[in-house]
């Protein structure tokens, strides 16, 4: 070798280390450097949000998996003001920022923001007490009366509140449910006439009980019963789907229960994870469906002369209804069901129309791929509001007390994703007004109008329930 050519090499070998040296810095880019650059001015230094939401408290609005964070910070979320970072981070860069997270994450938990005990409206100031508490993934209440509130646990207890205080001991003798992924025990509602025959009704995910194998097939069932001595007694099947419909999902179950002034009972059962057979009036799921309180099917239910259809539809294509609403004065039905990303949907349901799932929507797939590009068609309905991006609406009533007199008639929407109460002004079939009144105390999977005027919200996470009143 030259001393020329050994000359050349040492000169370069500091340019052949700084390389090597950026190379390994791009190899692995330092994510919490990132983090405190790009992303620290909005959702805080400590990642516990600031002008935009934290990012330790567990909740993922636009999805929890790595992949779904990846995107959100390439693409941004562009309505709301979460810029995109494709230009300024490489794709290692971003992962190494989700890394970040993750271990901040892990090392403090799940930080829960406390439940604030007074919220601010555009109306009143609330206070936020708690009603019941240390329940496990509570899905519904009713009234019984002014002192007597029932509840739903998902795996398959029906608690009592008394006079304020929860009973340690859940009714007894209640169904056996299927509690496996969205399913288990889920709505329950009081007889409108309660005081005259008692009857409480439940819906809930049952398996098929003679299956040998190893996942039953399952579908959401209605029953009524009485509660004597703190037990289930009487009961009665109101509906039950024909066994060759069941499915073996454990999602998409729909359901609440409720009542008009005419002697109806409506509930709705989800499209089980198989959106096709929304449209198929043979079967039972995507559907609203239509009986008396004991189970009877009304002469005038509108699939009744269609030969093929199941005689209790009352109308098609829901996805997956998950609140359930009769209007005070002009006895409707309103619906809200979860559609696919940027799908969810407020529904005025009316006998025998289709509302389109899974044949037109507003939604896509969650993970951004196209189900169908058709919003409208002949013959289907068009939600008469939907949400996008998607909050999950879960929980719905129309606010019937004395004490937020301003609200009265107005509609109360949850949202699990969103951890919302929302409340909507509606003139006729369309929504004019839409504001927040409850924000940030957990994911709402119920909603509704205590006898005694104050709103009660069933929150998933941590599972409990609060309640709405004006500040005095
Ligand atoms: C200019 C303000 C701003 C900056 C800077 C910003 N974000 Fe965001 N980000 C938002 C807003 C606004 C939202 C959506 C609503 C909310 O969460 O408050 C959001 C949402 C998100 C979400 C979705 C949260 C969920 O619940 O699913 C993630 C993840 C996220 N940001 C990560 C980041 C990361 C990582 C950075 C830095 C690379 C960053 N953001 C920088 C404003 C910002």
């Amino acid at each position: 070798m030259s001393t020329y050519n050994k000359k050349l090499k040492i000169a370069f070998y500091p340019v052949i280390l700084l390389m090597a040296f950026s190379f390994t810095l791009r190899a692995q880019p330092n994510g919490a450097a990132l983090y405190q650059q790009y992303c620290a001015q909005c959702h805080g230094a400590e990642l516990n949000g600031g002008m935009a939401s934290s990012l330790i408290d567990g909740v993922w609005q636009f999805g929890a998996g790595d992949s779904y964070i990846r995107r959100n910070i390439k693409h941004g979320i562009p309505h709301l003001g979460m810029p995109s970072y494709e230009r300024s981070m490489t794709d290692n860069e971003i992962q190494a920022v989700v890394q970040y997270i993750r271990n901040v994450e892990d090392e403090k938990g799940v930080v829960k923001p406390p439940t604030p005990e007074m919220h601010e409206t555009m109306d009143y100031f609330m206070e936020v007490e708690t009603f019941a508490d240390n329940l496990e993934i509570p899905w519904a209440i009713d009234f019984i009366d002014e002192n007597t509130a029932l509840i739903t646990e998902r795996p398959g207890r029906l608690r009592v509140v008394k006079n304020g205080v929860l009973q340690p001991e859940p009714i007894k003798n209640t169904p056996k449910v299927l509690h496996e992924g969205q399913g288990g025990l889920m709505d329950v509602a009081v007889d409108p006439l309660y005081d005259e025959n008692g009857w409480v009704y439940l819906a809930y995910s049952h398996a098929l009980d003679d299956f040998q194998g190893e996942r039953a097939p399952a579908m959401t069932r209605i029953v009524r019963g009485k509660i004597e001595n703190n037990t289930w007694t009487n009961e009665q099947l109101l509906y039950e789907a024909p066994p060759e419909t069941y499915r073996t999902t454990r999602h998409h179950y729909g359901c609440r229960i409720v009542f008009d002034p005419w002697g109806h009972l409506y509930f709705a059962i989800g499209d089980r994870g198989a959106g096709y057979q929304a449209q198929d009036n043979s079967l039972p799921n995507g559907k609203v469906h239509r009986i008396y309180k004991d189970g009877g099917i009304p002469a005038n239910n509108p699939f009744m002369h269609d030969e093929k259809a199941m005689k209790s539809l009352y109308s098609l294509g829901n996805r997956n209804i998950q609140g359930m609403a009769i209007h005070p004065e002009t006895g409707q039905l309103w619906t809200t069901e979860h559609g696919p990303m940027g799908g969810d949907e407020l529904n005025l349901i009316q006998a025998g129309k289709n509302y389109g799932w899974e044949t037109v929507t507003y939604g896509r797939n969650y993970n951004g791929t196209v189900i169908t590009e058709l919003t409208h068609l002949p013959g289907m309905q068009q939600p008469n509001f939907y949400w996008n991006p998607s909050i999950a609406v879960c929980g719905l009533d129309f606010y019937t007390g004395d004490l937020f007199k301003k609200w009265k008639n107005r509609l109360l929407a949850g949202a699990l994703k969103y951890e919302e109460v929302r409340l909507l002004q509606i003139e006729e079939d369309r929504v004019i007004h839409e504001q927040v009144i409850f924000k940030g105390a957990g994911r709402v999977r119920d909603v509704s109008t205590g006898p005694d005027g104050a709103i009660y919200v069933v929150l998933n996470n941590p599972g409990k329930v609060v309640r709405l009143t004006p500040e005095k």
